[in-house]
């Protein structure tokens, strides 16, 4: 069984979250909680582990007495997976969690209280190949149908969270008017050990430099790939069905090669400009 995708406000969210929307858009979140948002399929899990080993000073096994969508609750899906919204209210501070919402939609309380929220953005080529591969094992989405069919969904922003482009930009336009720190997936794939310092320091952590590297690899795709708190393993089947695809697929920058046409470029290049002419953001899409 799948759900199917329902307008909220605008954003085609799953008819799983639309029927909780008003608990969702009343999250209540208290000062000090961190807020780490990204369009889906941009490197979620691996800014959550990222900031779960920083907050643990780099030490793996404190990191894995639980998988990582109950380490780091997801705010959109409390009512309807584990960890329940009464289990997050009993969380001590400072909370880390998750969204995939876009900006308009993220709870009030979180600006209220001016949380810090740390964005991760990924190009939209390789999104977009990532969420194809994703949406035929989510069960909270439609059928992603043939991939041609799915990328002009993907274009139009008719997927799950919406536009891909209305997304960043969102985000990116308004970071300067709360304490956020916008990340990008290339980077982090580049350059590891500066990125993740970068985030330390935003957290109001120092470590030394060796714990630095210790966590650039115990985040790296094949530690994660092999990590059974993190890389979705231990997720309910009926809701994510891993046995033709994984969630931990390839952790590339660049992958989308090997499935969009010509053509398909083509196409997709010249509406992205469309789109994104009005931003300074630039992405990498290889690297
Ligand atoms: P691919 O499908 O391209 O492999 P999210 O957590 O937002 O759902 O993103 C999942 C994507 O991030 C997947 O991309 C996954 O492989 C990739 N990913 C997860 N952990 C990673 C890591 N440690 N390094 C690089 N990519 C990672």
């Amino acid at each position: 069984m799948r759900f199917q995708l329902k307008l909220v406000e605008g954003v085609p969210l799953s008819e799983i979250i639309a029927l909780y929307w008003q608990e969702i858009k009343n999250f209540q979140a208290r000062p000090g909680d961190v807020l780490i948002a990204t369009y889906p399929k941009s490197g979620t899990t691996w800014i959550q582990e990222i900031v779960e080993m920083i907050c643990h000073n780099g030490d793996l096994e404190k990191c894995q007495h639980a998988p990582i969508y109950e380490r780091i609750p997801f705010i959109e899906l409390l009512q309807c997976m584990p960890p329940d919204a009464e289990t997050v209210n009993a969380m001590p501070s400072p909370r880390y969690l998750k969204t995939h919402l876009p900006y308009q939609l993220v709870p009030p309380s979180f600006w209220k209280h001016n949380c810090k929220v740390i964005y991760l953005a990924r190009n939209a080529r390789d999104a977009a190949t990532s969420y194809y591969y994703f949406d035929h094992m989510a069960k909270i989405h439609p059928e992603p149908g043939s991939w041609d069919q799915y990328l002009q969904r993907f274009m139009n922003g008719n997927v799950g969270w919406g536009s891909w482009y209305d997304h960043v930009k969102g985000f990116w336009e308004e970071k300067d008017k709360h304490d956020m720190l916008y990340l990008f997936y290339e980077d982090i794939k580049q350059n590891s050990i500066s990125e993740i310092q970068k985030v330390m320091w935003f957290l109001g952590k120092d470590l030394p430099d060796a714990t630095l590297e210790k966590i650039a690899h115990c985040t790296s795709f094949s530690q994660m790939k092999n990590n059974a708190m993190a890389n979705y393993s231990t997720f309910p089947k009926e809701m994510m069905d891993q046995s033709q695809y994984t969630f931990m697929r390839k952790g590339q920058v660049g992958d989308w090669k090997n499935l969009f046409t010509v053509s398909q470029n083509e196409l997709f290049e010249e509406d992205y400009r469309k789109k994104m002419s009005k931003t300074t953001l630039k992405f990498q899409v290889s690297i």
